[in-house]
C-alpha cells in the first residue's frame, strides 16, 4: 500500500531529494578521483552513486499515488575540493544520513505505520553505515597519497548494500541473492 500519512510522504520526498543529490555529487566526485588517477576511489564512487538511485527509486516507489508538485527541501553536501576533501564530504553525508536523517524517518515511519517507507528508510539507513566505512577506508589512503585496494566493489539492487570484492551468498540487510549484486 503506499504511503498514507503527511508526514512519512513529506519525509519520503526529502529523502528521495536527499538520495538523489547524493548520487550526482558521488558521480561528479568519482569522475574527479578517476582524473587524478584515484581509479578504485572513482569506482567506490561510482558504486555508492549506484546504491543512492537504488534508495531514490526505493522512496519514489513509496509515493505512487501522491500527486501535484512539491518543492523538496533536503540536506545535501556542496562544494569541490581535494580528493581527502570530497571523501570527508562524503562521510559527513552519510554520518547525517546514519546518526539524524534516517532514524528520525524511520521512527515516523513505524508510529505512523507505514510498512512501505519503514521498509525503504531501514533499507538505506543500513546502507549509508558500510558507506560511511567505504569512504572512510578510502579517506585514510588518500591522505598516505594511496588509492583504496580492491577487485571490485559490488552493491545489492534492493537495498543498495555495498560491499568490497566478493558479494555474500545472501544481502546481510535484505537477503537479496549474490546473483543479483551489480559490479562496479
Ligand atoms: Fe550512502
Ligand atoms: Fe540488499
Amino acid at each position: 500500500m503506499p504511503v498514507q500519512n503527511a508526514m512519512t510522504a513529506d519525509f519520503l520526498r526529502s529523502a528521495y531529494g536527499g538520495e538523489s543529490m547524493a548520487h550526482m555529487r558521488y558521480l561528479i566526485w568519482g569522475n574527479l578521483a578517476e582524473k587524478e588517477g584515484f581509479k578504485n576511489t572513482g569506482r567506490l564512487f561510482k558504486a555508492i552513486a549506484y546504491a543512492e538511485q537504488v534508495h531514490a527509486d526505493n522512496h519514489f516507489k513509496e509515493l505512487k499515488v501522491q500527486q501535484g508538485d512539491y518543492t523538496v527541501a533536503a540536506g545535501a553536501v556542496f562544494g569541490i575540493g581535494t580528493i581527502v576533501e570530497n571523501l570527508q564530504g562524503a562521510i559527513n553525508g552519510e554520518l547525517h544520513e546514519i546518526e539524524q536523517m534516517y532514524p528520525v524517518y524511520l521512527n515516523t515511519a513505524k508510529f505512523q505505520e507505514e510498512k512501505g517507507a519503514e521498509r525503504s528508510f531501514h533499507f538505506a539507513l543500513e546502507a549509508e553505515k558500510v558507506h560511511a566505512i567505504l569512504f572512510k577506508q578510502a579517506q585514510d589512503a588518500a591522505k598516505a597519497g594511496n588509492d583504496i585496494q580492491f577487485e571490485s566493489v559490488n552493491v545489492c539492487p534492493v537495498c543498495g548494500h555495498t560491499v568490497t570484492d566478493e558479494a555474500p551468498d545472501k544481502c546481510p540487510i535484505c537477503g537479496a541473492k549474490k546473483e543479483m549484486y551489480k559490479g562496479f
